[in-house]
Formats: C-alpha cells, structure tokens, sequence
C-alpha cells in the first residue's frame, strides 16, 4: 500500500485532501463541500463561518470536559465510550455512530458501542466482529494506518472495496467519517459517524475537530482503562484481604473450602473454580463454584494427572491460555478455553490445588497467576490449621467421651476449687446438675459438708487421698458413702493446675459388708449363746431338782418359804431366758405365703392390745390403698411386728403415740416395694447406740433380754427384706421397713 498521509479525506472523486490548519491559513473548504473550488468570500461570511466554527469547538471541548469528568465517578469503561459516541454524535450532528476497539488477541476490531441503529442492527454489529487481515474495509484500513477516512458519498466512490460495498448494502449507508483512536503512537480502535439517508457533508475544519475529538477520546479511554485496571487490582487486594479474615475465622473446613472457591472466582473474575484436595496419592474435587456441571460423584485425579495433577506433582502454578493446545489438558468441564491452577502448599507439602477456568481463551494474566498464588498459599495454611483443629476436636471429644462413659464419677477441680468439668456418672453420685455447679467453688457447693474438707485439704495440702470413704447427703436428703481418689496436680486446657477427683459411691457395698458383718455376728453370737445355754440347762436341771429336793425336806417357816419362793421363781426366769436363746439360735425355716401386710399388722396390735390399754398409747394407722400382697412367713412376720410394736410402746412414757404408715415404692434397681414406717414419739435411740441395737443382748433395758431386734433383723434377713431405723427429727425413732413384692413364692 502507498504512503498514506496524514489524513485522507475522500470525496465522491476520492481525492484526498491536503491537511491545514484552518486557525493559521484561514482557509477553508466550502461548508457545503459541493464545490471542489476555493471560492472567495466575503469578511462577513468568513466572520459568520469562524463564528460558526468556534461555537463548534466550544460545544465539543464542554463535551470532552464532560466525559472526563466521568472518569471520577465510579463509572465503567462501557459507560464512558457510550458517552464518547454519544457526544460525537451530539456535536456533529450525525444520524448514527459508532466506536470500534482492537482485540489484539483474536487480531479483530469488535463494535463496543452503537447509535442510531435499529435492535436488530444493533445485534448485528455486534455478532460480527472484523478481521484485521480479512475484512478489507475502511474500518480495518483507519485501524491499520490510522488515518482518517471521510466518505461523502459512498455510490459513485471508487475507493470503495467490495467488502466496504457489501457493507454499506447491509448498514445502508451513504457516507461516514471514520477515525482512528491512538495512545501514545499506538492505534486502539476507531471512532466512526455515518448517514443513512443524506450526505454527510465536513468541511476540512469539521474534519480538524473531529480529529482533536478522536485523541481526547483516546486518551479518556486509556484513562479508563487504566483506572478499571487500578480499581480492579483494589479491589482484589481487598476481596483478598476480606477473604484472609473470614477464612481464618472459620474452622469448619466444608465452609472453608466453599468461602475459597466463591472468593477465588470473584478476584479471578473466573466462569468455574474448582478445589482439589490430595488424598492418598490422588486429587478429589472437594468444592466447586460457578457451573453447574454436576459431579457423579467420586471424581479423582492421580497425581501428575490432567493439569491439576501436573500442578500437584511440581508444586508450582501452571497458565493455560488456550486448552486446546495443551497436551496435559482433560475435559472435565465441557467449553473451557483456558485455565490457571495453584498448588496449595504448605510447609513444603502440596494440599491440593486451587483451579479457576474460563470459557474464554486467554482469560487470565500473569497478575491474576500472582494473585492467584498469594491466595493459595494462604488457604493451604489455613486448610492445615483447621485440619489440625478439627484433629484436636476429635481427640478432645474422644477422650471426653471416655470420661462420659466411666463408670465411676469424675470431677476436675482447679487451684481456685473451683469444678472445671464432671462426667454424668459424677452428676449422677451427687445429685447436682453440671451447669448448677459448673465454674463454681466447692465451697459454695459443698457448704458444711465433709466431703468439702476433704478437697479443700487436697488442693491446699497436696494431699492425695486414696479410696477415702466419705459420709455424703445429697440435697434431696438421701444419703450415700463415697469413695474419693485423688490425682496429683496437672495443668487443665486453660494451663490452671487442677486435680482430678473420682468418686464411687460405696453405699450399696457397705450396706451388704454391714449386713454381712451382722449376719455373721448374729450366727457366731447365737452359737455361743446356744452353747452357753446348753451348758447351763444340765446343771440348771440338776439345780432344780435338788431345790425341789430341798424344798420337801425343810420344815416351811415364812423365811424359809420366801426363800424357796424367789428360787424357784429365778429357776423359771432361767428357764424362759434359755428357751428364748435356744428358740433364736433354733435354725427355723420360714414357710412362705401369699398375704396382706395389713392383716398381719392388725392382727400383731391386737396381740398387745392390753399393753397398748395399760399405757394409753395412741395408735395412728395411716394404710395406703391398693398395697399389693407380698410373700411372707405370716407367723415370723407377726414377731417382727410384736417386737417392734413393744419396743415403741416401751419408749414411751404414757399418751405416747404411735404412728404405722404403709406405702408403695417407686421402681428402682431392687424393683418395688412395701414400705411400712413404724414411728414413736419415745426416748429416742442415741447415735451411737443406733449400730449396735439389731446386736443379740444388746439392751439399755433393766430387764430386757436384747434379743427382740436381733430376732426381728434375721427374719428380715430371710424374707429378703431390708430394715432401717431413722432418728425422728423432734423426738423419737422410727423403723422402716421394706418388703420386696414378690410375683412367685
Ligand atoms: N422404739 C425404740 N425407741 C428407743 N429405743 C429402742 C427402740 N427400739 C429398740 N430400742 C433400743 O434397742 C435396744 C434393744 O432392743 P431389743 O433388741 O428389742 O431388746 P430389749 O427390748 O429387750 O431391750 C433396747 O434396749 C433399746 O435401747
Ligand atoms: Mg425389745
């Protein structure tokens, strides 16, 4: 192609025009541009076209001021170039007008924004973008040699090339101006006006404007350019940092992962982004943003496999432009163009790998690379850390799931006796509730109580305390023994020293070694008071019969007679005292049966009705309905009764009262059962005889035998029935008694 000059202005002859500065030479083509001459004019129309000219000049430096004002606003480079066409049009009143940019990439000049074109023209323009090398048109030419092409009338033009023909047919137009935009030497695009119905008629001056139009608009776009680039690169650095903030502060790895995703999408202005994760020597897809292409499930890569796998196997980025030249490339997703992918690294081992891919070739720059590789080598450390965490959570949860389990209760006490933590079975042994005394002193809990003392002394001593036994009353007055076990001092989560304090509740244990213990008493007591009576009733025999002997012989005075009287008298007491011990000691079988309790209380009151006539006692029956029977030995169960009956009776002095309550227990792990209360308002046993009541003798009374309770307890004993005895809080004793319901005999 020839030497082009500076501008080409083409007229129907396609004779292109000389430059000229209009302001310096004055000179001027005719406004109408019909005629090819120089005509002479008169001062006045000169004045009048000057004026003309500098109202035009006027107009287009208040547009440019106009649109650069723009460029303050937070205002897209989109919006700027419809202004700049817009305002083209405006100042030189064309029917239509348009603006082209180069896509150096795919060689092309792409229509960015239109004018005066009908919808369907519009889409047109736009679907079409032409080809640099291609498309021989006045377009690609300006783009190419960026000089200016003004057409008056495109018919009888022979400049015009076939492809500029076919064009012209298509857009319908007659004549147009077109106009490169440059920076800095280089050609960007170009602004284009064009008419469809009239001639577009420029003077040379026109021409002149519009071309100082065309550099300001150039530059105003690279200025956009430039500030869309800054605001971007802003605006990823503070995604980038919002997103270090909420990535840390998450440490649910799922959530995690998908903050990474969205968040490496949006900075990458990606269409997809996928995480990977190695898992034993393999990639799996653990989060995906941005299609929705759905994954059956279970997709893996090998490491060195596809570009993800390459990226995981070297450790470092990899920048696709154009998958379709890349041997390493696998279709995963359908219509990708190109790929950047990061590896995920951290302390020198490779996570995973952070992809983000495009539909579009050539989509991202060495900047995004970097950007993208900033933002992976954060999420790899924190990917580690809240694995680590969850690591720890999982620990933490199985060792507390242990204590959970034990079977003994387990209390953490800190060096303030504050309870850092208990396990359930602990709850469960005081009979408190974790968050009632959780964070709070064992003073404020345990207030007066043994049990306080004793790990008081073991955090302010450093004492360790060994299966100690402790007497404990829960707050809903039940009573049990604990068995406490300390640990020495070790530091707790939070670094406070604490001990660990585990607890068994002994009560049932030493309820059956007590009731052991008196069992074998009673056996061993009874066996030697068997002994002893047998030993005394031979000689006790001999004894009486040598004073009835005696008693025939002697001549009977008073004395004598008194005498005779009182022996005979401490004979028979022997003797009743003897068959008492031999009866208690006389291994009898009960013989079960099915019956009313009730009945036999009744019927063991009215065996004593005259004691209870000859001291006024009150007697209170207070019978619960619906007791169901139980399986007793009626006649053994009559004697405990009796005795127990006469024991209150005994405690009293007159107008006593005496109290029988019957009741039906809850379930609990000895099933149900009958509970009479026998209750008297007498002396009351002292404490520390209370033990040692149920013992054979054991009596406080002149002439009491101390055989009734220890008779009453081996009965007990053998209907599988329990005995308790409660000191009355104002006065007075009371026997509980609990009875087993039985289904079977
Ligand atoms: N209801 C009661 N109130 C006060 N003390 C009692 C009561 N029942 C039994 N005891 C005490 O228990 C002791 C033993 O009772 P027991 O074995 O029946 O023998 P005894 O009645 O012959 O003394 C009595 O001596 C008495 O001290
Ligand atoms: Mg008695």
């Amino acid at each position: 192609m020839e030497k082009t000059p500076s501008f080409i202005c083409r007229h129907e002859s396609g004779e292109a025009l000389r430059p000229s500065q209009f302001q310096e030479d004055g000179e001027d083509y005719s406004a109408d541009g019909m005629d090819r001459e120089k005509v002479k004019q008169s001062p006045d129309r000169k004045l009048l076209k000057y004026r003309e000219y500098i109202k035009k000049k006027d107009r287009l430096l208040t547009s440019i001021y106009k649109i650069s004002r723009l460029l303050n606003r937070p205002i897209t480079r989109d919006k700027i170039l419809q202004s700049l066409v817009n305002e083209m049009k405006r100042v030189f009143d064309l029917q239509r007008g348009l603006i082209f940019l180069i896509n150096k990439r795919e060689n092309t000049l792409e229509v960015k924004y239109v004018i005066g074109f009908s919808p369907h023209e519009v889409k047109r323009a736009f679907a079409h973008p032409l080809d640099m090398d291609r498309d021989k048109c006045r377009e690609t030419l300006v783009a190419k040699t960026g000089k200016t092409i003004y057409i008056r009338n495109a018919k009888n033009s022979p400049v015009i090339t076939e492809f500029d023909f076919k064009m012209d047919r298509i857009w319908n137009r007659i004549s147009s101006v077109t106009m490169p935009l440059k920076i800095k030497g280089e050609i960007i695009g170009v602004i284009q006006g064009d008419q469809t119905s009239k001639e577009l008629i420029l003077s040379k001056s026109d021409i002149n404007l519009f071309s100082a139009f065309a550099s300001h608009a150039s530059i105003i776009i690279e200025n956009a350019r430039l500030k869309e680039q800054y605001q971007k690169k802003i605006a990823q650095l503070l995604s980038l940092q919002e997103i270090t903030k909420k990535t840390s502060s998450t440490l649910v790895l799922k959530k995690l992962l998908s903050i990474v995703t969205t968040n490496a999408l949006k900075i990458t202005g990606a269409s997809v982004c996928t995480l990977l994760l190695t898992e034993r020597g393999h990639l799996e897809i653990v989060s995906q943003v941005g299609h929705d292409y759905v994954y059956k499930g279970g997709f893996r890569l090998k490491i060195g496999e596809g570009i993800a796998g390459w990226v995981a196997e070297k450790g470092v980025p990899l920048l696709v432009g154009d998958v379709t030249n890349e041997p390493r490339y696998i279709e995963i997703i359908p219509g990708i163009g190109s790929i950047l992918a990061a590896p995920l690294v951290s302390e020198k081992r490779v996570l995973g790998v952070l992809v983000v891919a495009s539909n579009k070739k050539l989509a991202f720059s060495v900047d995004d690379l970097e950007l993208l590789m900033v933002f992976a080598s954060h999420t790899a450390v924190v990917i580690d850390g809240v694995r680590l965490y969850e690591q720890v959570i999982k620990e933490r949860n199985n060792a507390a799931n242990i204590l959970e389990s034990s079977p003994n209760g387990i209390v953490m006490i800190d060096e303030d006796k504050k309870i850092r933590a208990l396990n359930r079975k602990a709850e469960e042994i005081l009979g408190l509730r974790r968050k009632d005394i959780l964070d709070r002193k064992i003073s404020e809990i345990f207030k007066g109580k043994r049990i306080c003392e004793v790990l008081s002394n073991v955090i302010d001593k450093r004492e360790i305390i060994d299966n100690q036994e402790v007497a404990f009353s829960r707050n809903d007055r039940s009573t049990a023994i604990l068995g406490l076990n300390s640990s020495s001092l070790i530091p707790d989560d939070r670094g406070v020293n604490a001990v660990i304090i585990t607890i068994r509740d002994l009560t049932e244990i030493k309820r059956t070694e007590e009731m052991l213990k008196r069992v074998e008493k009673l056996s061993s007591l009874g066996q030697m008071s068997a002994n002893i009576a047998h030993e005394i009733r031979n000689p006790l025999a001999s004894i009486n019969f040598n004073a009835q002997l005696l008693s025939k012989r002697l001549i009977a005075d008073e004395n004598t007679g008194e005498i005779l009287k009182d022996t005979f008298e401490g004979i028979e007491r022997i003797k009743v005292l003897l068959k008492r011990v031999l009866d208690f000691t006389k291994k009898e079988q009960p013989s079960f049966s099915k019956g009313s309790i009730h009945n036999v209380i009744s019927e063991a009151l009215s065996l004593i009705e005259p004691q209870i006539k000859n001291r006024k006692v009150i007697i209170k029956k207070c019978f619960a309905e619906g007791i169901p029977e139980v399986v007793f030995d009626p006649h053994q169960i009559q004697q405990v009764f009796v005795n127990l009956f006469m024991n209150a009776l005994e405690s009293m002095e007159k107008d006593g009262t005496m109290e029988i309550k019957s009741a039906l227990g809850k379930y609990d792990k000895e099933g149900r059962q009958v509970i009479i209360t026998i209750s008297d308002d007498g002396i009351g046993i002292p404490p520390e005889n209370i033990s040692r009541v149920f013992d054979p003798f054991f009596t406080t009374k002149p002439d009491g035998t101390g055989l009734g309770l220890s008779i009453v307890y081996k009965i007990m004993e053998q209907h599988d029935a329990r005995i308790e005895i409660k000191n009355r809080e104002n006065k007075g004793t009371s026997f509980v008694l609990h009875f087993p319901i039985k289904t079977q005999i």
